[in-house]
């Protein structure tokens, strides 16, 4: 499909992947299947809105609050990483897209830390477009880490510099963020770069928000004014 050109198109996208085990409950399933049906659904969500003309997308995999769930759930991540990451993901970033993963990889057993940061560097040729995977990633430990590089590299601590030192650095912030399963809050996501951010809930769980569902959300983004603290006035 063409990209389409449109002012009023999120430069960049946050998406809380809510409701995967919730979803697989509701179908007698194990938690990890959900998770399985959430990576499909993640990877065509991933292609759609790239094609859709979206820039740079953060995906919400695993917070360290859910790095205390119950072992096997948390195996059954890492081993849809290990099956399933480098060949799904060829797929999306075949459009140009650098990969990024965010949050503290030392969580993850090592082999699936070596393939995540192999995986990186086999797109760093690429830019314009990005993918931020959030994996053991948490917003306020992401702040804390920002400012100690800054303090340690001699930076007088402003908004600019801790935003220099964040992950997403030389990225848009995100002007959307998505959470899908029904639940209202951003639990550690971004707090930094959200600041202005548009926040769109969904009531389904993630393996049910289909593409038509995003195109949805893209279109209350553009119908919603940003006055970014400003009067309609100033705008
Ligand atoms: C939170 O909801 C979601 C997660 C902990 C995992 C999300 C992961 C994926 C969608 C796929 C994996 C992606 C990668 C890159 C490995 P939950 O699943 O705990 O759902 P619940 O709130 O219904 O229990």
């Amino acid at each position: 499909m063409a990209e389409q050109k449109s002012h009023n198109l999120p430069a960049h996208i946050g998406v809380i992947m809510d409701g995967n085990g919730r979803w697989a409950k509701a179908r007698l399933m194990p938690r990890s299947f959900g998770h399985q049906q959430g990576f499909s659904r993640m990877i065509s969500l991933l292609e759609h809105a790239y094609d859709r003309g979206v820039k740079y997308i953060t995906v919400y995999a695993l917070s360290t609050e859910n790095l205390r769930r119950p072992k096997e759930e948390l195996e059954g991540l890492f081993d849809l990483i290990r099956k399933r990451f480098l060949d799904s993901m060829r797929r999306v970033l075949a459009r140009g897209v650098r990969l990024k993963i965010i949050g503290d990889l030392s969580y993850l057993p090592p082999d699936v830390q070596e393939l995540l940061r192999q995986a990186e560097k086999d797109t760093e040729k690429y830019e314009g477009k990005g993918l931020n995977v959030a994996l053991a990633y948490g917003a306020r430990a992401e702040i804390v880490r920002a400012a100690k590089e800054a303090v340690a590299a001699g930076e007088e601590l402003t908004e600019e510099s801790i935003s220099a030192h964040l992950y997403t650095c030389g990225q848009p912030e995100p002007d959307l963020i998505i959470r899908t399963g029904k639940e209202k809050r951003l639990s550690n996501f971004l707090l930094y770069q959200a600041a202005y951010a548009e926040l769109y809930f969904s009531d389904k769980m993630f393996p049910d928000f289909s593409d038509k569902d995003l195109d949805e959300a893209l279109e209350e983004f553009a119908s919603r004014t940003r006055r970014f603290g400003k009067t309609d006035e100033q705008l």
